[in-house]
């Protein structure tokens, strides 16, 4: 049973989950709060025995202290990376703080331990939270801090959580790294004695590192067996995770905001609530891990809003719902994420309401349910050196405004869709032309353009209300069903120059609690609006921006070939319902890569299947074959989006890739397979099922071929094989 037992003789806590547990107590009089324990479950009489023994860690270190501190204040003998710096008025840069209180609740099927800790001179007080769910192994940290003092206290650090190994192993950091049309590369790097440093510093999530991680003794955890220690962030801004292991030899890594040219001054009587950085223990390798995460992430993430506790208000009020409220979610799960078309690789900026209409009758026909019109429908965007800003119909493309076209789509029984970028300017638009100091820059300096754009200042308040009202007035006068919310740049110049010397480097966080506002804000004003959240492909996917959005853009790459590989290390973390993937065009515009149409479908089948081709040079049999394969979509999407996913081949290391999907009853599997060209003669393939009842049959939907469970997992499916870049999908019901 998930609980939070406190032990008061012994001044500890043990979180009891699942199948792990987590256990600190406090140390050197109540002034410290030690790390004891992270891994399997563990009876309450052998808590103890993990206790942190002052002496044991410490002792014969000359450099520094030892000590496994669940949150650490810089200060004293400390040199690995601490989770606080603070500068006080007088000068002091150091914290100091007792234990002073703690308090245990229940939120529906979550428990929430709150630890305080208060600065025995300044006033500073520090709230540490944890949480955890029932039936599940994650455990969610994050803190507040709070100025009680009469002086305002500057923050120069402000990190989220520290997650402690278990002492003397040889570790193993796997991670996920990218660029733009490469995103979620999995790599990994034995963790030695320098310091790892995951981050971002471009304002944005950012493709190069995604905020999250695992760490396995030895590095010999598989897929499937071993112990794996992971942990992700729930921030869409600048961020960083520090791993590494001490002079002693201990593993750890913290995480939070990322305070690279950050600070934040904390005003008598604020409060500043950091991110949550979740963590989870699994004995049953990555592919249990991950299944945990996506588990958990339909459970209490999707849909959720903000995590910490203490969340700014939804700004500003919200008003009276405008549209429709969406269909009522089936118990407790998310909604199944409607089949797309997306018009961007079809049409570019050339949009028009007659073209559009055209592709919409094409999508409807082949069994699509949320039609969206991507870039290029706004005033005065031909290309993507102006509009950005200015968010009206454009007057020649869509002289009767998007109404028309939005009737049109719904009477061929789709939802609209739009695409927007409203944390962006370009200088040649009407809005940069009326508030040219709207966005980030330095006196003196140039405005260093991106795609010929400007990032807006979204941490002045009177920027972030614009967003909010246009964005809101937007959704009011039009039946806007999808939004397409992108972010095609990173920050530069991150200046204020209005709030020189009163902390205008706290744009970096601001900006991103503003966003989180203005999204909160638009969700609750029309709930019948779902949102996606795209940065130049997969640049803003993390655990923040999912609690506000329906599914992610992961890649502007559509090479089916390529995604494999990117929706492999996508699913290392995130559910397959929020991976949007699109069937496109042969060859690729990227790559130049041409795939069978079945291929790259039943690579998008993996995710939430969109449509991105240009319909209108489909010729009647590919027609046929996408609405052959969407009604099949259909049929398995339940399975697909709300299974539990085992990576049961890796395209990177053997000869094919392969997922299969399994109904959370157990009734049914769906597997999915893509080879690429054969190679030295290797064609006939075998992949194992897996979490499959041994005892029972299975037919198989395609042949009416009927397998023991116990076959498919222990000798496998025998693959078609064959041809250049083949692919499967197998269904299989239990008898
Ligand atoms: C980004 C997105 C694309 C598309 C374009 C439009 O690159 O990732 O999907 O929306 O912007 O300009």
């Amino acid at each position: 049973m998930t609980g939070v037992w406190h032990d008061e003789r012994e001044q500890s806590w043990l979180l009891e989950m699942r199948s792990s547990c987590y256990a600190f107590g406090l140390a050197d009089d109540a002034a410290a709060v030690r790390h004891w324990y992270w891994g399997p479950e563990l009876p309450r009489a052998a808590v103890a025995a993990a206790r942190a023994v002052p002496g044991r860690w410490e002792e014969h270190l000359s450099l520094g202290r030892e000590f496994p501190d669940e949150y650490v204040p810089w200060g004293g003998l400390r040199y690995d990376e601490p989770t606080l710096r603070a500068e006080f008025a007088d000068g002091t840069r150091a914290v100091q703080w007792r234990y002073s209180g703690q308090r245990v609740s229940r939120e529906g099927e979550a428990c929430v331990l709150e630890l305080d800790l208060a600065d025995a001179a300044y006033g500073l007080q520090v709230t540490l939270y944890y949480r955890i769910y029932d039936g599940f192994d994650v455990v969610e940290r994050w803190a507040a801090i709070r100025n009680r003092g009469a002086r305002p206290v500057v923050l120069r650090e402000a990190l989220s959580a520290n997650w402690w190994m278990p002492p003397g192993r040889r570790w193993r950091l796997r991670y996920l790294h990218g660029g733009w049309a490469a995103e979620t590369q999995l790599t990994e790097t034995l963790v030695g004695p320098a310091t790892l440093v995951l981050e971002s510093r471009r304002g944005t999530t950012g493709h190069h590192l995604n905020p999250w991680f695992t760490l396995d003794p030895d590095g010999t955890s598989t897929e499937t067996s071993g112990e794996v220690w992971s942990g992700a962030l729930a921030w869409s801004g600048s961020w960083k995770i520090v791993c590494e292991s001490t002079p002693a030899g201990r593993v750890h890594a913290c995480g939070g905001w990322n305070d690279f040219d950050w600070a934040h001054e904390l005003a008598p009587g604020e409060d500043l609530v950091l991110p949550v950085f979740a963590g989870l223990y699994s004995g049953g390798g990555f592919g249990a891990a991950s299944r945990e995460w996506h588990a958990w992430q339909r459970a209490h993430v999707l849909g959720r809003g903000e995590r910490s506790a203490v969340a700014r208000p939804a700004w500003p009020a919200p008003a009276p719902p405008t549209s429709p409220a969406a269909p009522a979610a089936a118990a407790g799960q998310p909604e199944l994420q409607p089949v797309l078309y997306n018009s961007w690789e079809a049409t570019g900026f050339a949009v028009s309401e007659d073209g559009q209409a055209r592709l919409a009758e094409l999508a409807a026909q082949i069994g699509v349910e949320c039609f969206v019109v991507d870039d290029g429908w706004f005033a005065g965007r031909n290309n993507d050196r102006a509009g950005l800003g200015d968010w009206t119909p454009d007057p020649v493309k869509f002289p009767r405004g998007l109404t028309p076209l939005i009737e049109r789509v719904q009477a061929l029984g789709m939802r609209f869709g739009l695409w927007v970028e409203p944390e962006m300017v370009n200088p040649d638009s009407d809005l940069y032309r009326a508030h040219p100091d709207w966005v980030y820059h330095f006196a003196n300096r140039t405005r260093t353009q991106r795609r010929n754009q400007l990032v807006l200042n979204l941490a002045r308040p009177d920027v972030a209300e614009w967003v909010f009202r246009t964005l809101d007035g937007l959704l009011s006068a039009n039946d806007i069903g999808f939004v397409k919310w992108d972010m095609n740049r990173p920050f530069s110049e991150p200046g204020w120059p209005e709030q020189a010397g009163r902390n205008p480097e706290r744009i970096w966080t601001e900006h991103v609690r503003n966003l989180y506002a203005i999204l909160d804000g638009l969700r609750a004003a029309h709930p019948g609006t779902d949102f996606e959240s795209c940065s130049g492909g997969g640049g803003r996917v993390d655990l923040g921006i999912l609690g506000r959005v329906q599914q992610v853009w992961t890649s502007d790459n559509t090479d089916a070939w390529d995604r494999v590989a990117i929706q492999e290390g996508f699913t290392q973390v995130y559910p397959a319902q929020v991976m949007a993937a699109w069937v496109t065009d042969s060859p690729n515009f990227l790559t130049g890569r041409r795939l069978p149409l079945s291929f790259r479908f039943h690579v998008a089948m993996a995710g939430a299947l969109g449509i991105g081709g240009d319909l209108l040079r489909w010729d009647a049999a590919e027609l046929a074959e996408a609405a052959r394969l969407v009604a099949t979509y259909k049929e398995i999407r339940p399975v697909i989006q709300r299974g539990s996913l085992y990576r049961i081949a890796s395209a990177r290391t053997d000869p094919v890739g392969a997922s299969e999907y399994l109904a959370a009853d157990g009734s049914e599997a769906v597997v999915l397979c893509w080879w690429s060209p054969a190679q030295l003669g290797s064609r006939l393939f075998r992949v194992r099922l897996a979490g499959l009842d041994r005892d029972a049959r299975y037919t198989d939907a395609g042949t009416g071929a009927e397998h023991l469970g116990a076959a498919l997992m222990n000798v496998g499916l025998d693959l078609p094989g064959g041809g250049d870049f083949g692919s499967a999908l197998v269904r299989l019901r239990r008898c």
